[in-house]
């Protein structure tokens, strides 16, 4: 048992020295954070993603545009704050990742650390088949064809043609595989900090040139004012989902990060910031592919609907506005930045995974990420075939990936946050990580939190969960 502790421990310090990389922290002793803002970039590092940039703008466009995004602001600030605070807290005092940290609270709950650690098992290959997507996009513009991506059948072309697909799928597969297996990322995390913020960079001016074209103003309307006729428990349910997704909440990886947090910094202010930062880009992102989709379709239901292609087929034909030459710049340096993002959050979440395995199957390490990378690719090719040879394979509308998509982040993420959400208020009691929290100086929400974990987090979650799920088997439709 207590070596079993020892070897995750130090898994764990290797995952999260890359993190954090200007620190030189002893190899054998758990490490840890020596700044607090060491600490929000590294989690914000590990937030920001494709989920926001690909996913946040295509489920707000889907679900109705201004009332997603009014429901998932409310829910980043009541649900998304509470649970990241939980986490981090709970992280800290066990200074142990989720697989232990609900076991050594109580054994009879250890069940709720595995769960956690299916997640990324799941999300892992189809991230990974969207990342091959960008790759994709990226050489095309990289080889001159950008002209060609703005074309209305070039995404759609492209995913349901079988070969292609998997071979960017599997080209990306392996370059995170290298990284995790040599462990560079150190490099990664070094070179991060100069392209995330040229990324942001780049966002900003793009969502400038979306927002003056002509025709934008009734896609902004789209995007920011909501149209309350458009709610439903569907809509909480995807901006729940989302929200779990995006600030990798309930699967473990916030427990881990915050096993790495000095006892001094202060919990509640790095949470404020990890979400503004995280939310920020996906807002952002929003208001750049959003009106963009809607002047380019004439706000066609159908193009803002269509879901994991919205980014892939709204922005190639912002690029080739500024024609063949500029356009393929900007859209080839985009889709770089793009691809980098999505390089650094499938790498965190191999190497999660990894630790997973070696801890779980005591495998050295390079046996661990050889059977993760097999893995990875055996369960991607669904997820990417799922769009042209076995799109007859799909469940009330739902691709292949949308399968997979739709269990973790609509189905166990819910489950493991609600499971969570029990154990703080009912088992370990909310006290044990309010006084964490409090260490070092007030706790300034700490009623809010007691009340939402206890009630308000368990119920809300509950109601969705059992009424989205009963619709899913046509009981009644919401
Ligand atoms: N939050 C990441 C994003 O928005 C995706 C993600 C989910 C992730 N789980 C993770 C990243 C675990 C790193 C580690 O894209």
């Amino acid at each position: 048992m207590e070596e079993n502790n020892t070897a995750v421990d130090m898994q764990d310090n290797q995952s999260l020295d890359g993190q954090n990389s200007q620190e030189n922290q002893p190899k054998k002793k758990r490490g840890g954070f020596t700044s607090k803002i060491g600490f929000v970039l590294a989690a914000a590092g590990s937030a920001v993603g494709l989920g926001n940039i690909w996913r946040f703008p295509y489920l707000a466009a889907k679900y109705g545009g201004g009332i997603f995004l009014l429901t998932y602001i409310i829910l980043a600030v009541t649900f998304g704050f509470v649970l990241m605070i939980a986490e981090i807290a709970l992280g800290r005092k066990t200074g142990m990742s989720a697989i232990n940290a609900f076991k050594k609270l109580n054994k009879k709950w250890a069940f709720l650390g595995v769960l956690c650690a299916m997640i990324p098992i799941i999300i892992l290959p189809y991230y990974s088949v969207i990342g091959g997507w960008v790759g994709k996009y990226f050489f095309t513009y990289v080889s001159g064809g950008g002209m060609s991506a703005a074309g209305d059948n070039f995404f759609n072309g492209f995913i349901s043609s079988p070969w292609q697909p998997l071979l960017f799928f599997f080209i990306f597969v392996s370059v995170v595989f290298v990284v995790v297996l040599f462990g560079v990322e150190k490099g990664v995390e070094k070179v991060s900090k100069f392209l995330m913020p040229a990324l942001v960079a780049l966002t900003i001016g793009v969502t400038i040139y979306t927002l003056t074209m002509p025709g934008s103003a009734e896609g902004i309307k789209y995007y920011l004012l909501p149209d309350f006729k458009k709610f439903s428990v569907k809509t909480v349910l995807a901006a729940l989902g989302q929200l779990f997704y995006s600030m990798s909440l309930a699967m473990g990886i916030m427990i881990t990060y915050g096993s790495y947090m000095k006892k001094q910094d202060k919990i509640e202010s790095s949470v404020h910031q990890i979400e503004v930062f995280d939310t920020g880009i996906a807002l952002l992102s929003g208001l750049m592919i959003i009106p963009a989709a809607y002047t380019f379709s004439g706000g066609n239901p159908e193009t803002l609907g269509q879901g994991p292609g919205l980014m892939f087929v709204a922005l190639p034909k912002v690029f080739a506005k500024f024609g063949s030459v500029g356009g393929g710049i900007l859209g080839a340096l985009f889709f770089a930045l793009v691809l980098f993002a999505a390089l650094t959050s499938a790498i965190s979440l191999m190497e999660t995974v990894v630790s997973i395995v070696i801890d779980k199957f005591h495998l050295s390490r390079k046996k661990s990420s050889l059977i993760v990378y097999v893995g990875t690719l055996l369960l991607g090719i669904p997820s990417s075939l799922g769009f042209g040879v076995w799109s007859a394979v799909s469940v009330g509308g739902m691709t292949i990936l949308d399968m997979f998509d739709f269990l973790s982040n609509s189905i166990l993420m819910p489950i493991a946050a609600l499971l969570t959400c029990v154990f703080i208020g009912y088992v370990v009691g909310c006290r044990n990580l309010t006084d964490e929290i409090e260490r070092n100086g007030p706790f300034k929400f700490k009623k809010f939190f007691n009340v939402m974990i206890k009630y308000v987090c368990p119920i809300c979650i509950a109601a969705i969960l059992v009424t989205s799920i009963l619709d899913a088997f046509g009981v009644f439709s919401i």
